[in-house]
């Protein structure tokens, strides 16, 4: 299994309240899935992909993703598993303001040693396969939500990382736009084998899922 999860809890304290966003999970997916996570808003989604990203500590549970144990992992360890073995598509983007469209691109694959002459070429053609051709030197500031959340896209799938974790990857899209990228995920997945978990509002795209996962107020349901 490249993702295996067991009774995991997630509970934040703020103040004397204390939620439980996620409630003992358990999940089990192969390498070469294609799974979809829906449910409410606040039911746990974005939660469940920091910790597979091993952005965040589970509060209880073990937490296996790429052969690595999250859960006891260091700072340093999840630093390097993050860089080298995932690519992640943010709720809220997280372009960097300062680097222009295909620059935010171009810096994961620097980021993996590739001259600058090449990064740029290939952040480029990744960015025209999202539909930005005319938007490269634009910066987040001056890019719709939309067209931010395409870069983003771009960004997480440039390194072509077994494992892609995207949180709402269409959410800011009109259906054109969105079937774009989704089809442009599944490619990679059926090409080159690429892991995804993907969070999604969008009910139309279950015939695609290999797995289909609801989550209610930190639980699975089975549906
Ligand atoms: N850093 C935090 N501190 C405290 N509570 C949090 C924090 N992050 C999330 N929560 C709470 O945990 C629960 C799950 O939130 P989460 O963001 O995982 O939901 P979601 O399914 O991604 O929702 P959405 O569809 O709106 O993106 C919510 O009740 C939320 O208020
Ligand atoms: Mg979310």
């Amino acid at each position: 299994m490249l993702i295996e999860a067991h009774k995991v809890w997630k509970t934040y304290q703020r103040g004397s309240l204390q939620i439980d966003a996620l409630r003992g999970l358990d999940l089990e997916l192969p390498v070469g899935a294609f799974a979809m996570i829906v449910g409410p808003s606040g039911g746990g989604k974005s939660t469940l992909l920091h910790l597979l990203g091993g952005m965040d500590h589970p509060t209880q549970g073990t937490l296996q993703v790429c052969g690595m144990q999250l859960e006891r992992a260091s700072e340093a360890d999840l630093n390097r598993f993050r860089r080298e073995q995932l690519g992640f598509i943010f709720q809220s983007y997280n372009l960097i303001p300062s680097l222009n469209a295909v620059e935010n691109v171009a810096l994961a694959l620097l980021a993996q040693g590739q001259p600058r002459h090449t990064a740029l070429q290939q952040a480029g053609a990744l960015l025209a396969r999202v539909g930005l051709d005319s938007r490269m030197r634009h910066k987040p500031a001056e890019l719709s939500g939309g067209e931010q959340q395409r870069v983003a896209v771009a960004r997480a799938i440039a390194n072509q990382t077994k494992l892609v974790l995207a949180d709402e990857p269409t959410g800011d899209l009109d259906d054109t736009a969105a079937d774009t990228v989704m089809q442009l995920l599944l490619e990679l997945n059926r090409q080159l084998g690429t892991t995804f978990v993907i969070a999604t509002h969008n009910l139309r795209y279950r015939p695609l899922a290999t797995h289909w996962l609801e989550l209610h107020s930190g639980s699975f349901s089975t549906g």
